[in-house]
């Protein structure tokens, strides 16, 4: 396995997004990417979104990459202004699964860019990371990001609903799986349902 630290740094390139490490220089288009209300409301990201919460976010996935506990990466058209963010996290190596996460900004959203982000971070999961399992979790009411994970080939796994107070009300996030072998076992998998946030 060579999940374990994750690579750090990381650039990945697809044909139609660039995805590389956040720099401090990203603040105020971060901030402006995060403060957004479909952000809050299927992230729990903090609303608003201010610069004291961006930097909290950057120092966190600073600490995040250089540990090589997660890979979070900012979605760029051309290496430069990030458009939004994917994430993996959790990764369970002895089950060989992981999560993902991810978000783009509102100006550029249905430009396929949460799509082909997701895509590429799956590939290199399967390929390089040799990751067999890879798993979201997706607030039933989000249709956008159910569109999204079918679109790059998530499906729904046979795993119980995940149900989750917060400041929209209670909600129920349901597991998509990408999988390329069904061997790990299923209790160990249930085991990883504490609270669903965002990256958490
Ligand atoms: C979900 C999100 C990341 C989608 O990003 P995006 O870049 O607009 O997605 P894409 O352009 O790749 O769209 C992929 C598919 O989703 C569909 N889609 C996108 N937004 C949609 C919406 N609001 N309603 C319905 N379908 C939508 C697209 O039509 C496309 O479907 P298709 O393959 O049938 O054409 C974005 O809306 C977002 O950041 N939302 C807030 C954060 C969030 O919900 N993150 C996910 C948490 S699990």
């Amino acid at each position: 396995m060579t999940v374990s630290p994750l690579p750090y740094p990381l650039r990945l390139t697809g044909t139609d997004v660039i995805l590389r490490e956040w720099r401090w220089e990203d603040l105020d288009d971060l901030v402006a990417l995060l403060d957004e209300p479909d952000i809050a409301r299927w992230t729990l990201m903090p609303s608003p979104f201010d610069v004291e919460a961006g930097l909290a976010y950057l120092r966190r996935a600073h600490q995040g990459r250089i540990g090589g506990s997660r890979i979070q990466l900012a979605i760029t058209a051309d290496g430069g202004r990030p458009l939004g963010e994917v994430l993996l996290f959790n990764v369970r190596s002895g089950l060989h699964e992981a999560e993902l996460g991810y978000l783009v900004g509102l100006p550029y959203r249905r430009q396929g860019l949460a799509s082909a982000a997701l895509s590429l971070l799956t590939g290199y999961a399967f390929d390089t990371l040799r990751l067999r399992r890879l798993l979201l979790r997706i607030d039933r009411g989000n249709s956008a990001s159910t569109s999204v994970a079918r679109r790059c080939g998530y499906r729904p796994a046979a795993e119980p609903p995940i149900e989750q107070d917060g400041p929209y009300g209670p909600a129920i996030l349901d597991t998509w799986e990408y999988v390329e072998s069904r061997s790990a076992p299923r209790d160990d998998r249930r085991k990883n349902v504490a609270a669903r946030r965002y990256g958490r």
